[in-house]
């Protein structure tokens, strides 16, 4: 593959490899180096794990790394974003790991550089669209622990409609053949259809005996004027307490692909509880980025 845009993109081989590779790196600790090549870290959106684990994937890689955002690069003198990875391009740089607030920028950023061997655009996450890497080190994450995925029931919780990451997830887990998948909000911030597994809009019934449960983040700031909900009515209803997890199997796998927004979506009790796996998500992103990273520059089919 010559991109990595979204999981759809993905086929089932590419992911066992991608596994195989990330679960190798994080083993061995014995990594290629491919330090002929340079990656840009193009990040228009905060990010702390996304950006930082990418940065440490590619020093691993013995990669240097260069980053960049609209506000220290020449787009803010109105350079469009095409050109900067062109002018980049031509300084050696051949990795753009893009995060950005525009649904299919990235897509429409390959289609526009065509089939550029040397470039190679990685989505760090576009808009409500995708984010494939974390669902990546989330099943990852997953697999370590759990490795009978059909015999699995995940449930996603949250503000699905405006997640990029329950999107990607959801196309994984389909493609992967995740037993039972539930999506887990309020009305409001159901999708409009859903494509694998169910919705519901209670809590108990999503998460009942699940093996998984994915917590997502409150994105206010994705939210319509419409869409907004009272925190304190959204916390009542749908966050993950040692009460409401009760619901769910004894050793149930509770993971959140971060930031937390600690006493709203979940409680300490759970995040930092023995049943968290937030930060094994978070070491696992850099071996997975590791992978992804590596099977663009090998070109792996
Ligand atoms: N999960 C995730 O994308 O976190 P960051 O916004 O910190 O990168």
């Amino acid at each position: 593959m010559n991109h990595f845009l979204e999981i759809s993109q993905l086929s089932y081989n590419q992911i066992e490899q991608l596994l195989a590779r990330a679960n190798h790196f994080k083993k061995t600790n014995q990594y290629p180096s491919f330090s002929t090549h340079r990656l840009a870290n193009l990040f228009y959106e905060n990010s702390t794990r996304t950006r930082v684990s990418f940065e440490l994937a590619a020093h691993n890689l013995s990669i240097p790394v260069i980053n960049l955002s609209s506000a220290n690069s020449s787009e803010s003198k109105g350079e469009n974003m095409g050109d900067t990875i062109r002018t980049l391009a031509a300084m050696g740089i051949g990795l753009f790991v893009i995060r950005h607030s525009q649904d299919g920028l990235q897509q429409a950023l390959a289609n526009q550089l065509g089939n550029t061997e040397s470039i190679h655009i990685i989505n760090a996450g576009d808009g409500i669209h995708a984010h494939p890497s974390q669902a990546m080190l989330d099943l990852m994450t997953i697999l370590e622990t759990k490795p009978f995925l059909s015999r699995l029931k995940i449930a996603i919780v949250g503000n699905i409609r405006h997640s990029r990451v329950a999107n990607s997830l959801v196309h994984l887990f389909s493609l992967m053949g995740v037993g039972e998948l539930t999506l887990v909000a309020p009305d409001i911030w159901l999708p409009d259809s859903v494509h694998y597994g169910r919705a519901t809009n209670s809590l108990r019934d999503g998460i009942e005996d699940a093996d998984v449960v994915i917590c997502l983040r409150v994105q206010r700031e994705r939210l319509l004027d419409n869409e907004h909900i009272d925190l304190q009515t959204y916390r009542r209803d749908y966050a993950l307490t040692t009460s409401t997890l009760g619901y769910a199997k004894s050793d149930v796998m509770v993971m959140h692909p971060g930031p937390v927004n600690r006493g709203i979506e979940i409680d300490d009790e759970v995040s930092d509880g023995t049943q968290s796996f937030i930060l094994r998500q978070v070491a696992n992103g850099v071996y997975m980025r590791m992978a992804i990273i590596e099977s663009l520059l090998l070109k792996a089919p």
